[in-house]
């Protein structure tokens, strides 16, 4: 469905050239049917090369040759860039925007037209392909432009959909989520290195910790409740532990720090 598309990354940063690489390796597109804009001319010109893409720093000329315009600016730069671009755009090309807090109806506001907008919430693990997006389709948008990001986006990692006014809570829980794992897979390996494990060992360790038993949950479907009755032997060392992060209120902690950051996702979409 994209294969024939024209598509431009308008701002080629960490994620608009974690979601390049990503496109390119699962041959989405041909890659001279891909445009990466920036600010910095040696940059783009090196990224471009690594793919075979095309460049420029000129928005309004690779505009007007997409099908697909990717946004994957800082939020703050939206509303510039919007009005730079909007009197080179035609009313069939999709906007695809992955701006922290920025919703469609702005988009659609800033850019006074009826193009297709997508909204998407990435995380950083596309960097590696096992990213978690969240997507929703503004009002001129359809299940048509939705699988057309989805294409793009499971290129990286694992899709789904929700509504917009969702997208607050995903930022709390995938979006943010990284940042609580990494705390975690830390805080175990202390615990080895407490046990008398090498640093290097307990960390490795941990991080497969967590990279197969979330593994485990995606592959049988099981609720994760069931796996861990599964490994908790009566009298064991498991549930001994269990006991410990229950009374510490392991999970009332992650069940709060996902509805804080939903709650500061949702301050800083209205300040936007
Ligand atoms: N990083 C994440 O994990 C993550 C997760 C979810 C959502 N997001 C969202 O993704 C968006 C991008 O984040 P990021 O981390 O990729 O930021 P970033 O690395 O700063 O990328 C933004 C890119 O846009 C370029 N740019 C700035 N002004 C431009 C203009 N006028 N025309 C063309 N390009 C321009 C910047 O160029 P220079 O580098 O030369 O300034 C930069 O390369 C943000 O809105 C963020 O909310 C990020």
């Amino acid at each position: 469905m994209i294969t024939d598309k024209q598509v431009m990354i308008l701002g080629a940063g960490n994620m608009g050239s974690c979601l390049l690489g990503g496109i390119c390796r699962a041959k989405l597109v041909p890659p001279d049917h891909i445009i990466i804009t920036g600010l910095r001319k040696d940059y783009l010109e090196s990224l471009a090369g690594q793919w075979g893409v095309h460049w420029t720093t000129d928005n309004k000329k690779a505009v007007e040759q997409a099908d697909v315009i990717m946004l994957c600016l800082k939020p703050q730069a939206i509303g510039r860039v919007l009005t730079e671009i909007k009197g080179y755009l035609n009313p069939n090309q999709l906007i695809i925007t992955i701006a922290a807090g920025v919703t469609t109806s702005y988009i659609s506001a800033q850019i006074d037209s009826v193009n297709p907008v997508v909204r998407v919430m990435p995380n950083i693990a596309s960097l590696v392909d096992e990213g978690a997006a969240a997507i929703s389709v503004g009002d001129h948008g359809d299940d048509h432009h939705l699988e057309i990001t989805a294409q793009i986006f499971r290129a990286v990692g694992r899709v789904v959909f929700v509504r917009e006014d969702l997208l607050d809570a995903v930022t709390g829980l995938s979006g943010s989520g990284p940042a609580y794992i990494y705390m975690v897979i830390e805080a175990l390996s202390d615990g080895g290195v407490k046990m008398g494990l090498p640093r290097e060992i307990a960390l490795d360790l941990a991080a497969q910790t967590v990279l197969g038993a979330a593994r485990l949950i995606q592959e049988t479907g099981i609720h994760p409740a069931v796996l861990r009755d599964q490994v908790l032997t009566p009298g064991g060392t498991t549930i001994a532990a269990v006991h410990d992060l229950e009374t510490s209120g392991l999970r009332s902690m992650l069940i709060s720090a996902v509805e804080t950051a939903t709650r500061r996702s949702k301050e800083l979409s209205s300040q936007a």
